[in-house]
């Protein structure tokens, strides 16, 4: 790789930034000043220093965000904060992008990453990813309806498949019920498209897990931290290195 390349990539600034930090003398390569931009490294076996600081590089990145209601899973947008704009400049370099979807009124986990083979893959319906949510509903949630998302809903373009229902309290007062669904994809606004196919609406909607992710209590919403060790070995099935 180039050694503006993997400067770039591992957040010393934009390639005209690390240009210049280059050319002032200040990285070596194996203990060598190397002031050649285009310097070939061998990531493996070269040891890349920056300031003395040595320089760690990663192909891939992988954070769960804990994802607040108000921002859109996208990296652009012309109107909306994104989740990208969320995590601030400082993360632009790992040019990272949300892993599916959640609307911008849900919270909860999203992956984030810049590995695509992996995306596709936790995307793929093929690979039948379990999503788990929590939900308040207006309404008040019945067996029949435990029934109905086990049997899959016809929602008109598409029969959802099965989906696991449960119910933890209901409130006649309020008209309200605490839910958890499980579904094995994840077509547009498919949670709220399958309650209202029961006549009930969605009013929160908190994903808690995705796959072998889980959502944890103590990631408050809008933070976000690099997946652990064990969670990455998880994801070897779906294409993690
Ligand atoms: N289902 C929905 O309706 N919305 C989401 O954000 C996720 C699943």
């Amino acid at each position: 790789m180039r050694l503006d390349k993997l400067l770039a990539h591992t957040g010393y600034g934009t390639r005209k930034e690390v240009k210049q930090l280059i050319t002032s003398g200040v990285v070596r390569i194996n203990d060598e000043i190397c002031k050649k931009i285009g310097q070939a490294v061998k990531i493996d076996s070269d040891v890349v220093t920056v300031m003395n600081q040595p320089v760690f590089y990663q192909e891939y990145y992988y954070y769960i965000l804990n994802k607040p209601a108000g921002i859109i899973s996208a990296t652009e947008d012309n109107y909306h904060e994104t989740v990208i704009d969320w995590l601030g400049p400082d993360f632009s370099y790992m040019e990272l992008f949300p892993v599916g979807r959640l609307d911008i009124d849900t919270t909860g986990l999203l992956l984030l990453s810049n590995n695509g083979q992996l995306a596709h893959q936790l995307l793929s319906p093929k690979k039948k990813v379990s999503k788990r949510y929590e939900a308040e509903i207006e309404g008040i949630v019945t067996e029949e309806d435990i029934e109905a998302f086990s049997q899959g809903l016809d929602l008109e373009d598409f029969i959802s498949q099965p989906a696991q229902l449960l119910v933890h309290s209901t409130d006649e007062e309020s008209n309200r019920s605490w839910i958890e669904v499980e579904i094995w994809e994840g077509k547009f606004h498919q949670v709220k498209r399958m309650f209202e196919k029961v006549g009930k609406k969605v009013l929160t909607l908190k994903r808690k897990s995705m796959g072998p992710l889980e959502l944890e209590e103590d990631l408050e919403e809008g933070m976000w931290r690099e997946l652990t060790e064990e969670e990455r070995n998880a994801l070897v099935p779906f294409g993690y290195e």
